[in-house]
């Protein structure tokens, strides 16, 4: 199967005017033509419950099916209380399920953590770090991305006026482009 690689970009913020998501959006701007990035959000994905496991949900099967489709998977994420939001753990959850067949096995992983404040959100990348390997593909250890200030990054239109940022984001797309591209060959 040739380029452009699908990829599930997924943003761990429910907020309308979310940071995650004007980041994520500026990724598949900066993406390299052999990417195709889909961002998805997380409004739909209905609760994890282990009881509904042998009759799962719409929401859960179309989330896995998209997962199950794709190159890889780029997870963006804000920082909650040192770890990741309970929504984004929530879409991992549903798609490690069920047992041995998750649907990020295999998928080469990208993560992209951002915050307003000085520490860019890394206790939620390292997070994730520690829970995907089980479940998922290779995940790129390097280059490491930790957005700072994303605060005052986007003008009222969602562009990124950052310059410095918008270069190391242009390294990191640019290498996660050569790790989907060496996973999936
Ligand atoms: C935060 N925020 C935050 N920021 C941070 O750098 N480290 C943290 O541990 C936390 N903890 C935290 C907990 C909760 C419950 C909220 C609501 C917020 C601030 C956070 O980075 C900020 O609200 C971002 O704007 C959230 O990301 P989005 O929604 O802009 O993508």
């Amino acid at each position: 199967m040739p380029a452009p690689w699908n990829i599930v970009v997924i943003a761990g913020s429910l907020r309308k005017e979310s940071f995650t998501l004007k980041v994520a959006k500026a990724l598949a701007k900066l993406s390299p033509a052999s990417l195709k990035m889909n961002v998805v959000t997380l409004h739909d994905i209905s609760f994890f419950n282990q009881d509904l496991e042998a009759n799962p949900p719409a929401d859960w099967l179309a989330f896995r099916e998209r997962l199950q489709k794709s190159n890889g998977v780029l997870f963006v994420t804000p920082e909650y209380n040192r770890s990741i939001p309970g929504v984004l753990k929530n879409a991992i959850d549903v798609g490690s399920r069920p047992y041995g067949k998750s649907s990020f096995l295999g998928k080469p992983i990208g993560i992209v953590s951002n915050s307003p404040g000085v520490l860019g959100g890394v206790n939620a990348a390292m997070n994730l770090k520690q829970l995907l390997p089980g479940i998922t593909g290779p995940i790129m250890g390097q280059p490491e991305i930790y957005l700072v200030g994303v605060g005052d990054a986007f003008d009222a239109e969602g562009n990124l006026t950052k310059e410095p940022m918008q270069k190391v984001m242009q390294q990191f797309i640019d290498a996660f482009a050569a790790w989907v591209e060496k996973h999936n060959r």
